[in-house]
């Protein structure tokens, strides 16, 4: 039997091609001092430093203050800028500073939707960590306040900045995997970093923290430092795997297959198995989306070590996306030779069968070589910097960005309709009508 070429039996060569980073070199142009961009940022925990190191790393870029609820966190911000910033426990001093241009907000989920709000109102553009949203109503008001200020809205979830993302876009959009049907993405931890167990500062106290504001929207309960540090344990804050980590393989999706709207259905299941800490959000979540042409298949564990995996397969191939590298495996989809069912028939109809074949296929399929391709970046490649480079830029030229305030609303519903499948242990409809989840 001849086999079809991108199948078990053909030759695969693969050229690997090096991707070269989008921002860097324009950024290494810093521009006359009026074209500085002049940001302050709003929560400098886990990731407000990672991002404020990298904001603050990128030409014509500056920090001119800080905010944190936590005093510790207003320190690390003035040793990060290393010079003398303002620092406050109150963002609306932020707001209110006229050398400010735009908001980098990296606090927790719960205070995403008051914060974004309140900046578009104040004239801000801002970055809003990812999920976008606690609630599925919240993202609608973000969007408003974003049109109706005319703000730039960026969500941060990376990805759709980053070269190798943006390669597999353009290779989906070519065709070059035909028609994709099923998607399936997954990633998994290991550690108590990983699954959220993260320390808790020392000297954390009432005293340093200004734990009933840190509450917002959240019921009010007595200073709990776990809830604090930890708080992605607790649906009242977070939400769950899905706003933590689906997030960002929905937004890859999204990004690559051009997806303009949550999926219409999320059927999820998992439980706690490990992490029995009293959280009450699961430590293994899986679900399954449906978009109008094609299903995603999404899981992610926090009790297994596995890559981050993206895997969109097509009628004419795949595209794999795993440890910063994707891969490009053709595959021609040709019908390559006769059935092997027509051996269980009696000669006389077999014979027929295999002139009759050949006849209607004039052109034989043989056994070739497909040539795929392997892309990769350079060692030490940053994706989150290409992405607040892309905010920063935009900001600078008014032009808009990719992951908006309805982009990043389409992901986080999607995040919502799993949560709301495992936790109802129902089929989550996605009402566009209604713009509520159904089921
Ligand atoms: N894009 C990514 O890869 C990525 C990675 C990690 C975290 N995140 C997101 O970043 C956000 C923050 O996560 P984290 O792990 O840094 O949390 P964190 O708890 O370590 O840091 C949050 C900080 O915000 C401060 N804060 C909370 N409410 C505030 C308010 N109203 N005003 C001022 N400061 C306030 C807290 O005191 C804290 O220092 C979350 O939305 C999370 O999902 C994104």
């Amino acid at each position: 039997m001849r086999r079809t070429a991108g199948a078990a039996g053909a030759t695969l060569a693969m050229r690997t091609v090096l991707l070269e980073p989008i921002s860097f070199a324009a950024s290494a142009r810093p521009g006359p001092p009026s074209d500085r961009v002049r940001f302050g940022i709003i929560g400098v925990g886990m990731q407000g430093t990672g991002l404020l190191r990298n904001a603050i790393s990128i030409p014509g870029v500056e920090c001119v203050a800080a905010c944190d609820l936590y005093d510790g966190r207003q320190e690390v911000a003035r040793e990060i800028v290393g010079n003398p910033i303002p620092t406050s426990r109150r963002y609306k001093e932020l707001l209110d500073n006229q050398e400010i241009d735009c908001i980098i907000n990296a606090t927790p989920d719960h205070w995403h939707r008051q914060i974004v709000i309140d900046c578009c109102n104040a004239g801000k553009d801002v970055y809003c960590e990812k999920p976008m949203t606690h609630t599925v109503s919240e993202g609608f008001e973000m969007i408003e306040a974003e049109q109706r200020n005319k703000r730039i809205v960026q969500v941060g979830s990376q990805r759709v900045d980053s070269v190798i993302y943006t390669k597999a876009k353009e290779l989906f959009e070519k065709g070059a995997i035909g028609d994709v049907c099923l998607v399936e993405a997954c990633m998994g931890r290991n550690d108590p970093d990983g699954a959220w167990e993260y320390p808790i500062p020392p000297d954390l106290s009432p005293q340093n923290l200004d734990w009933e504001t840190w509450l917002g929207t959240a019921p009010k309960i007595p200073f709990n430092p776990h809830h604090y540090q930890r708080w992605r344990c607790w649906q009242a804050y977070g939400s769950g795997v899905a706003g933590d980590l689906f997030v960002h393989l929905l937004t890859g999706i999204h990004y690559i297959a051009g997806i303009t709207a949550p999926p219409q259905r999320a059927l999820a299941s998992g439980g706690l198995y490990r992490w029995k800490d009293g959280r009450d959000v699961p430590d293994v979540h899986a679900c399954v989306y449906d978009y109008p042409n094609f299903q995603v298949l999404m899981r992610v564990t926090l009790n297994t070590e596995t890559p981050e995996v993206t895997r969109l397969l097509g009628t004419r191939g795949q595209l794999e996306i795993a440890n910063n590298e994707l891969t490009f495996t053709p595959q021609d989809g040709l019908d390559h030779g006769p059935s092997f069912l027509s051996n269980t028939w009696p000669k006389r109809l077999r014979d027929e069968y295999l002139a009759k074949w050949r006849e209607e296929h004039p052109f034989t399929h043989e056994i070739g070589s497909v040539e795929g391709s392997h892309y990769t970046v350079p060692p030490g490649y940053n994706e989150t910097r290409e992405h607040l480079w892309n905010f920063l830029d935009a900001v600078r030229k008014r032009r808009p960005v990719v992951e908006d305030a309805t982009f990043g609303n389409n992901t986080a519903i999607a995040c919502h309709m799993a949560n709301h499948s495992y936790y109802k242990k129902s089929i989550a409809l996605w009402d566009a009508a209604s713009k509520s989840i159904k089921g």
